[in-house]
């Protein structure tokens, strides 16, 4: 009987379950190190299936190609154990979505979790089940390549958005055909890389793990993610991939996590070139000590496993522990039950999938700047089009790009030729791709410029200067674009400048001299039509950032949650360095906690981003001012629309704890509402805070709220005056 039947392939109802011990009974060591190994597609690929060599395939998406190996697993082989089919599906499939730093400035996590299901159905049409995504590694280093995969500096913004977009995949039920295995990673601490450099060594206290990398873990583990990769660099010393405490014992025992742990790809073999294990053997068993189930790309469990397990160094029962993980996860995605694919693939570009990733490509594009109120445009404007990143498909769609096609992408340029009569237009790119250093172009720009009345000028980052090994020292708009945009503000026309990038950028030699500032994150297929949404007012600008931007990157790292210090700099402490007189004694200069050059401040905040209208804040209150923490704190604030627009804001509220065990951020964000308003109306917006939400790692070493004096802060970014104070008192047991 036909179950259900979408996007042109059919499914026949589940069998019953079948009885994963007496099928782990069946099974030779041969065929249980098998199910712990996953590939590549390589050319023995269907005698390695057919043999029970392979649990689990990655990177392979033809759909014929994928029916036919599951064919052979399940019919071929002695057992009849379906694959796992792997892929990266991170932001987006087919359709496109904004890369994950633009879905956090979105802070929608509805808008998340329908994206990433419409990526679920887009990838399980084609016979994948699983992908490596949500990636939640909070980083505080935009130099690293993979921030752009990331949804920025803050734990509880990546815990919302992570278990988001695990919903997303997995649906309710996971053995649905419409749904896929969600992989929470990098497990644990990559985005600790140092100097922000990938892979490289991650140096980070205790305190900071439990504090801000491991929550998104815990929220994506609670979500029901069914896998979790382990990461590829060391903690502490410590290779992930081998970590017996991190992942052997943490992440089993206090996280609780029973499901499929695979490792990073080749990173049980990479413990050898680590220097962690002498060799290979060692490194299998590292790696299955700490209890990686599966082995992606080293082929080391294949061939190592079973002499390890014959000489008794490793026990069977933790190969059959690891086996059972990947058959009940096989299980629970119902592969068991024997799907039929019809082949009939039709095109997978959706109107719908593409109408979700417009609108989230407008809700993730933060305006910056926008002086004089230039923005939105009224529609009798003559503009010129200028910019590398103003018609390049290939760029904006960003970084983990294996199945969306560069012909979908509809570009800013595309775009406004849709919107604005032909007469009105003067294209110009002044540079062929961002890095491009040459001035040729600049003259043509510059008479586009002067033949209009204003500037639309398209700045960024290609594609492949972003994303997993592309970390930059130097993050500056790469090429010639400053000169570019010198070169146009000089033409006296006004700028309005739409960054389309991977990571925050430094704009501090160009950010003053434009009249307005767009910033997106590669937003994907649908990226010229929301910016012409935006441009024109058709869609009033609701992003916010989720990383803090530095001005210069020496800089970095720069983050709001910082703590105090005990010299906290304050604006008069700041005497900028090319002030402060020859000679002058040490101290003259404040002493303070900043640089002398750069001061002390982001170029933008966390949490910011403008809106064509404005809204207020007032009225905050908490339910009590001595409170006890038997009942959760309601927190309450008023907000109004006080412009002449309909739109949306980000409610943000953000705790400090004034003095703890171990010294506490200055701010740390506890909570956020997005919500939307006409034009004068105004609506009370109320949030409930548990003990937990107060939690800190303790000088005790727990995690947990600690009595004492506390301020809310609540506002549209983190620098809001609005707060009310309350005391913690919880009653002695
Ligand atoms: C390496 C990356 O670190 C990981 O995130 C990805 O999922 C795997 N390669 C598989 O492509």
């Amino acid at each position: 009987m036909v179950l259900s039947c979408f996007m042109g392939s059919t499914f026949t109802q589940a069998q019953p379950p079948v009885d994963l011990h007496e099928l782990l009974g069946k099974m030779t060591l041969e065929e249980k190190v098998g199910q712990l190994t996953q590939v590549n597609a390589h050319d023995s690929l269907p005698v390695w299936i057919q043999k029970g060599q392979v649990g689990s395939i990655l990177n392979e998406v033809n759909p014929a190609t994928i029916a036919a190996y599951q064919r052979i697993a399940r019919e071929d082989s002695r057992l009849g154990i379906p694959l796992l089919v792997a892929r990266d599906v991170i932001h987006g499939f087919r359709t496109i979505f904004p890369v994950p730093l633009g879905q956090a400035a979105t802070w929608n996590p509805e808008l998340v979790e329908e994206a990433a299901s419409l990526a679920a159905l887009e990838a399980a049409s084609q016979g994948i089940n699983w992908t490596f995504s949500p990636m939640l590694d909070v980083t505080r280093d935009p130099r690293w390549g993979r921030v752009v995969e990331s949804f920025g500096e803050d734990a509880h913004l990546n815990s919302i958005l992570g278990a988001a977009m695990v919903r997303g995949y997995q649906g309710d039920d996971l053995s649905s055909p419409e749904n896929i295995a969600a992989c929470a990673k990098h497990y644990l601490a990559y985005g600790w890389a140092e100097g922000g450099r990938d892979y490289n060594t991650a140096n980070v206290g205790e305190p900071t793990i439990h504090e801000h990398i491991l929550p998104p873990f815990r929220a994506a583990i609670a979500a029901g993610a069914a896998t979790v990769m382990t990461a590829f660099q060391d903690i502490n010393g410590i290779p992930a991939t081998g970590h017996a405490f991190w992942v052997g014992d943490y992440l089993r025992k206090s996280l609780a996590f029973d499901g499929l742990v695979v490792s990073d790809w080749v990173s049980i073999g990479q413990l050898v070139t680590h220097g962690y294990a002498k060799d290979e053997r060692e490194a299998t068993q590292q790696a299955i000590a700490a209890t990686v189930d599966m082995d992606m790309q080293s082929r080391l469990y294949l061939e190592q496993l079973p002499e390890l397990v014959k000489k008794k160094v490793i026990p069977m029962t933790a190969i059959d522990s690891a086996v059972m993980r990947v058959l009940r996860l096989k299980q629970q995605l119902g592969l068991f039950s024997e799907p039929t694919v019809d082949y009939d693939y039709p095109d997978l570009l959706d109107e719908k999938h593409l109408e979700t990733a417009r609108q989230m490509a407008a809700e993730s594009i933060v305006l910056l700047k926008n002086d004089a109120a230039i923005l939105p445009l009224s529609s009798d404007l003559t503009v010129a089009v200028v910019g590398p990143l103003a018609n390049a498909p290939h760029e904006q769609l960003g970084t983990w790009v294996f199945d969306g096609k560069d012909e979908d992408a509809i570009t800013p340029l595309q775009a406004i030729e849709e919107y604005v009569p032909p007469a009105s237009l003067h294209y110009a790119p002044g540079l062929t791709y961002s890095r491009d250093t040459s001035h040729k172009g600049f003259d043509a720009a510059r008479a586009a410029a002067q033949q209009s009345d204003l500037v639309l000028l398209f700045l960024g980052e290609e594609s492949i200067i972003t994303g997993e090994s592309h970390s930059r020292a130097d993050i500056r708009l790469p090429g010639a674009q400053e000169a570019l945009v010198q070169a146009l503000t000089r033409t006296g026309k006004p700028v309005v400048a739409v960054v389309l990038a991977g990571r925050p950028l430094t704009m501090e030699a160009w950010q003053h001299e434009v009249d307005a500032i767009f910033y997106g994150f590669h937003p994907g297929t649908m990226t010229g039509p929301a910016i012409v949404d935006l441009l024109w007012g058709k869609v009033n600008p609701s992003a916010k950032l989720p990383m803090t931007f530095p001005k210069h990157v020496g800089q970095v790292p720069i983050y709001y949650n910082h703590v105090n210090t005990g010299k906290p700099p304050t604006p008069d402490s700041w005497v900028p360095m090319q002030e402060v007189p020859q000679k002058a004694v040490q101290t003259s200069v404040g002493n303070t906690s900043l640089y002398l050059d750069y001061g002390y401040e982001p170029a933008f905040p966390f949490g910011y981003g403008q809106s064509y209208t404005t809204f207020t804040f007032a009225g905050l209150t908490v339910s009590s001012t001595s409170w006890s923490g038997d009942q959760p704190l309601m927190v309450e604030a008023e907000v109004s629309n006080t412009g002449s627009r309909a739109g949306a804001t980000v409610v943000q509220l953000y705790v400090r704890d004034h003095v703890g065990s171990r010294v506490q951020p200055v701010r740390r964000l506890v909570a956020f509402k997005k919500i939307n308003l006409s034009a004068g109306e105004r609506t009370a917006v109320r949030f409930q805070l548990t003990p937990a939400d107060l939690a800190i790692f303790t000088r005790n070493g727990q995690m947990k709220a600690e009595p004492g004096d506390f301020t809310l802060f609540l506002g549209e970014d983190v620098t809001t005056d609005l707060s009310v104070d309350f005391t913690f008192k919880p009653k002695k047991p």
